[in-house]
């Protein structure tokens, strides 16, 4: 079981802004069925996700939100999980849509998971890290990508997210690098999601503000306090703890993949 949280952010000021809070909640009125609803299985406040060789299958919110922190309990595919990956992320829609992912890398009975996280800004990726993970995940950061606007390195303030689980094969390129294929005698692969907690501003797609304005800084959110401005002094050691002990993959680090348009600014600075 692991809980997940999703980035903070702040900004410029005003408006009365109405914040979502959903605790353990039910799943049918917040989310809804998007791809293969007959492997999806509601039973009270589990939901659980099969993949088959004919199938995966995925959810997503009803509704639209801007800054806050969204979570669930996961427990994943168990047993042989080789080239399943299960995923839960945040992302806005089109061509120039912002994302916030994580991807669970299954393995062969045994062997370590991989979490991948990546971030899209505008429509573009390629923001890769792996992390093994440990025994108590909960509420530990991994990452943290800061708002670096002012260095002229986009954000992703500016777009509603719905919020996404899924189950997918990926043996191409998910466990070990795709040279070990889904064993389909094991199948169906399962993964639960449990116990929501979403606390964020909700925007509705014909929202007429500005969403970096209605969702941003009033004050009044726990997300436009000082004290979630920066990831405090705890959180940096967490972070530090992690980078030294789980890291396995880091784009920043990955000099030869971006030979040609040279390294991502963020990782410059
Ligand atoms: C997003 O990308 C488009 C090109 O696809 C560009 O025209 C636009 O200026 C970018 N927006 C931001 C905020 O960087
Ligand atoms: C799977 O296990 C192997 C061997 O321990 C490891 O190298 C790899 O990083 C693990 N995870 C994935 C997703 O391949
Ligand atoms: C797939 O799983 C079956 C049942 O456990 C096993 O007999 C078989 O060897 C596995 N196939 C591969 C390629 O590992």
């Amino acid at each position: 079981m692991m809980e997940i949280l999703k980035a903070l952010s702040t900004f410029v000021v005003l408006a009365i802004i109405f914040v979502h809070s959903v605790n353990s909640t039910d799943f049918n009125e917040v989310f809804q069925a998007n791809w293969a609803p007959d492997h999806i299985v509601i039973q009270g406040d589990q939901t659980t996700l099969s993949l088959d060789s004919s199938t995966g299958c995925g959810f997503e919110s009803k509704k639209k939100y801007l800054f806050g922190k969204a979570g669930a309990q996961l427990k994943l595919v168990q047993g042989d999980s080789v080239g399943t990956v299960t995923a839960f992320y945040m992302s806005s829609e089109g061509r120039n849509h912002d994302e916030l992912d994580f991807e669970f890398l299954g393995n062969v009975s045994g062997e370590p998971y991989i979490v991948q996280t990546n971030l899209y800004i505008n429509g573009t990726g390629n923001r890769e890290q792996r992390h093994y993970l440990w025994f108590l995940v909960d509420d530990i950061p991994i990452r943290e990508f800061a708002n670096k606007e002012k260095k002229g390195i986009p954000y992703p303030k500016n777009q509603a997210m719905g919020i996404h689980g899924s189950l997918w094969n990926a043996d191409d390129w998910a466990t070990q690098g795709g040279r070990v294929k889904t064993n389909w005698s094991h199948a169906p692969f399962v993964v639960k999601f449990q116990s929501w907690e979403i606390d964020a501003c909700e925007l509705s797609p014909d929202e007429k503000d500005d969403p970096v304005v209605k969702c941003g800084k009033s004050g009044q959110f726990w997300w436009d306090k000082p004290v979630v401005k920066e990831v405090n002094k705890q959180r940096k050691q967490q972070l530090k703890w992690v980078r030294n002990n789980f890291l396995v993959y880091d784009y920043c680090q990955d000099v030869a993949r971006f030979t040609d348009e040279g390294m991502p600014k963020e990782c410059q600075s």
